[in-house]
């Protein structure tokens, strides 16, 4: 029986952090949908468009993984996928709270459908995308946290952000 796993996330931008995440379940499972969450609510600093493009240039050489968008509820959309199996990763203790709520939440939804957490390796366990966000912004050096296709994409995003003066 073949295994369809979801990775959902925001992916705003990717990380070498989800990177190493989605190359360590895609050995796991026969296939592995990495989800990009479209959040009307939220503002993110790329497209849907961009992540999908960031993301499967990151994978390219990843041949059981597909980027898919999801809007709503996660378990649906892991139901019309035909998947059983959520991947979410854990960096720190403070991780763990947010995580069980939502696993609880997806598992009162959907009780066939099961979590399954890794742990984030070391080196990429104080990487997310929100620090890399603010980290570059002020001028920092986010080499090593992203791969550097997200790393020109992050420039020339920012570089129009800034007020011309
Ligand atoms: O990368 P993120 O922002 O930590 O990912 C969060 C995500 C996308 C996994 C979560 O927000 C989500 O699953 N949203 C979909 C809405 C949903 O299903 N909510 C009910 C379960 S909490």
């Amino acid at each position: 029986m073949s295994v369809t796993a979801i990775y959902p996330g925001s992916f705003d931008p990717p990380t070498h952090g989800h990177l190493d995440l989605i190359r360590r379940s895609s050995r796991l499972f026969d296939k592995l949908v990495v989800a990009i969450l479209r959040n009307d609510a939220k503002q993110p600093l790329f497209s849907m468009d961009e992540r999908r493009v960031m993301l499967e240039e990151c994978t390219r050489d990843i041949a059981n993984v597909e980027i898919g968008y999801f809007q709503g509820l996660l378990v649906e959309y892991a139901a019309r996928r035909g998947a059983r199996v959520l991947i979410r990763g854990i960096r720190a203790v403070s991780d763990y709270e947010y995580e069980l709520q939502m696993t609880s939440m997806n598992r009162h939804l959907q009780p066939d459908i099961e979590t399954v957490f890794l742990m984030a390796s070391e080196q990429y366990s104080f990487i997310s995308s929100r620090l890399v966000k603010d980290v570059f912004r002020l001028g920092g050096d986010i080499s090593g946290l992203v791969p550097p296709t997200v790393e020109a994409e992050l420039k020339s995003k920012i570089t129009q952000e800034l007020p011309k003066s």
